[in-house]
Formats: C-alpha cells, structure tokens, sequence
C-alpha cells in the first residue's frame, strides 16, 4: 500500500478530555508539510467515511488548530468541496443570528439547535500555508463555527440556548417518516 493511501483514524467521543482541551497552534515547520498533507488528507478521508460534514483534528486525538469541512451544494448555494483550514480566526460581520440543527462526530445520534453567527469573516492558513482570507454565510459559517469551536475545547451542546430541542436522530428521522406517511 503507497504512503498516499489515506487513513480512517478513530474518532473519540464526548468524554474524552482531549475533546475539553485548548488545541495548539500547527507550528510553522509543519505548514506545507508533507506530514500535514497527510494528516489532512486522513481527516477529510475520515469525515467522509464517518458521513460528517466537518471534523476537526481534537476529535482524532490531535490537537493542533486545524479542521476540514465541506459543504453540499443546494438550490441557493453552491457546495464548497473539502476544505482544511489550518491556525484559522474567525469574527462575526454583524451580530445576527440563526438557529439551526447540529450534530457532531463525538456526539454520535444527537441532535440539537444552535444559534451561530449568520455570517462570518475567516483568517487561515491552507495546508500549504497560504494566508487566506474570506467571508463565510449560513450553512457555511455555520460548520466553520462548529469546527473552530473544537479548536478550543467547546462542542455543540454548549452552544445551545435552551437543551429542549436536544433530541436523538432516530427519533426525528422516525417523527418525519410518519407525517410523510400521513401526508400521503
Ligand atoms: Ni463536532
């Protein structure tokens, strides 16, 4: 098997304190790295084995301030492909809100509502390690903002306002198959 073939790393789940841990900066000897490469292709091959739209690197039990991502396309918005954003900060571009549904890698079968910046303003560095800058909307900001949080040892339940929404997907799942079912 060549070097190049990507790794399916474990995921650790809620408990693990390194999930409650402050993430390091990626120190610069390892921006354009083939070791980063590597880490960032065994992240974003992770995720996409896992079925997540975002993973980052604390919940492989590395943590070093880098996350990828992508986002489906919709009818409103084109999808963003697989995307790893190394050291990135993030502010607000004004100060409204949306909630929305959350799940998470490390929080298996949960979901929740969030409220999170409706849109967003990211700094980073690629895997190369190109400064970048650009601004992020909706769905978008909204798993960027997930992400970063990992970075610095906070998940979705914290996020939460209210934990009257937090709910087990099956049970969702099952509640919208029946009123399909009713509805036809
Ligand atoms: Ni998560």
């Amino acid at each position: 098997m060549p070097d190049s073939e990507p790794q399916l790393l474990p995921v650790i789940r809620l408990g693990n304190p390194i999930l409650r841990t402050l993430s390091e900066d990626v120190p610069q000897s390892l921006l354009g790295s083939g070791e980063l490469f590597s880490m960032a292709d065994n992240l974003i091959h992770t995720m996409f084995k896992e079925e997540g739209v975002g993973l980052a690197a604390p919940q492989v039990a590395e943590s070093l301030r880098f996350f990828a991502y992508w986002v489906p396309g919709d009818e409103d918005h084109p999808g963003i492909d697989p995307t790893v954003l190394v050291n990135p900060e993030i502010r607000p571009v004004g100060d409204t809100t949306e909630e929305g549904w959350e799940g998470c890698l490390s929080i298996p079968g949960l979901r929740g509502s969030v409220p999170r910046f409706s849109r967003i303003k990211v700094k980073t560095r690629t895997v190369e390690g190109a400064s970048i800058s650009f601004t992020a909307d909706g769905f978008h900001a909204r798993v960027i903002q997930h992400e970063l949080d990992h970075l610095d040892g906070i998940v979705f339940l914290d996020r939460m306002t209210s934990m009257r929404s937090l709910a087990f997907e099956e049970e969702l799942m099952r509640l919208v198959s029946e009123s399909e079912d009713e509805a036809e």
